[in-house]
């Protein structure tokens, strides 16, 4: 994908993304390396991680592996301080690792419940936490999250996904409130139907095809990874100085169905 003038906004920043080797995560990572950054790949998934650190180098940007699961509070600490020891500064982190369990509350185990919460919800808490104070220390940050349009508008039959994504959209506004006056900015995107293997997998289930899916949306198609990662590059970027506490739906005009 070609970037533009605004190429070199990451140029010295070292940034943190999760879920870096699926669909939207990878294509905030190679964004962010074509913009200049560090990026660390973290992904409970070693390979893919590894496969989307070595494209980016291989593009001529700079990447690191961080293979742990976000689940484990203690190794989202350890990622936070590995990195800042390393560097000496942590200045973006996008909080974009998910999963989507399915079911209404009578057909959702509790395990699908709880998992939820601790790989959608849970991480936030500890890597924010983590990663704040050294934020707040060096020049500022910036914190993206990755909510969903669903945790605006529940969709029928995913009330674990729903109501976690509601959760990271109260969790952006809350410490977007806390901490802005330390120069840390927290902003989250709700993506609606993007083309990743989560919505593939979906597909599969369903016996759907993505032309039923383009056909839902307004715009004639869902979204792609690379325009989520356009708008996360944004809102991590200094050109969105002001972008604080915001929650930014792309969507392509679609209706929650
Ligand atoms: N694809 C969509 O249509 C869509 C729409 C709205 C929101 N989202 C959100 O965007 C984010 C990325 O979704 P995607 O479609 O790229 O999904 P994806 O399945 O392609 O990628 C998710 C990545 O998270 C990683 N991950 C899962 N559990 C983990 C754990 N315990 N520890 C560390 N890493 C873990 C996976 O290995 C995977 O690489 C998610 O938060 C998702 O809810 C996606």
């Amino acid at each position: 994908m070609a970037v533009s003038a605004t190429a070199s906004r990451f140029t010295e920043k070292v940034c943190v993304v999760t879920g870096a080797g699926g669909g939207i995560g990878s294509a905030i990572a190679r964004r962010l390396a074509r913009e200049g950054a560090t990026v660390v790949v973290c992904d409970v998934d070693g390979a893919a991680a590894g496969k989307i650190a070595s494209e980016i180098t291989g593009e001529g940007g700079t990447a690191e592996v961080s293979q742990f699961n976000l689940a484990v509070a203690s190794a989202c600490v350890q990622v936070v301080d590995e990195v800042v020891a390393r560097h000496g500064h942590l200045d973006v982190l996008v909080n974009n690792a998910g999963i989507n369990r399915r079911g209404d509350l009578l057909a959702l185990s509790e395990e699908g419940w709880e998992t939820s919460f601790a790989i959608n919800v849970h991480p936030l808490f500890h890597l924010c936490r983590a990663a704040l104070p050294h934020m707040a220390s060096h020049s500022g940050g910036a914190i993206v999250n990755t909510a969903s349009q669903w945790g605006l508008q529940p969709t029928p039959g995913h009330i674990a996904y729903n109501v976690t994504k509601a959760a990271v959209v109260a969790f952006t506004h809350s410490l977007a409130r806390d901490h802005a006056n330390q120069g840390v900015r927290v902003n989250a995107v709700c993506p609606g139907e993007i083309r990743t293997p989560m919505v593939e997998a979906n597909l599969v289930r369903t016996g759907r095809t993505v032309a039923d899916l383009d056909a839902l949306v307004p715009f004639g198609r869902i979204g792609t990874p690379e325009e989520v990662a356009a708008l996360v590059a944004f809102l991590a970027s200094d050109e969105a100085p002001y972008m604080c506490g915001s929650i930014v739906e792309i969507t392509g005009a679609q209706a929650v169905s």
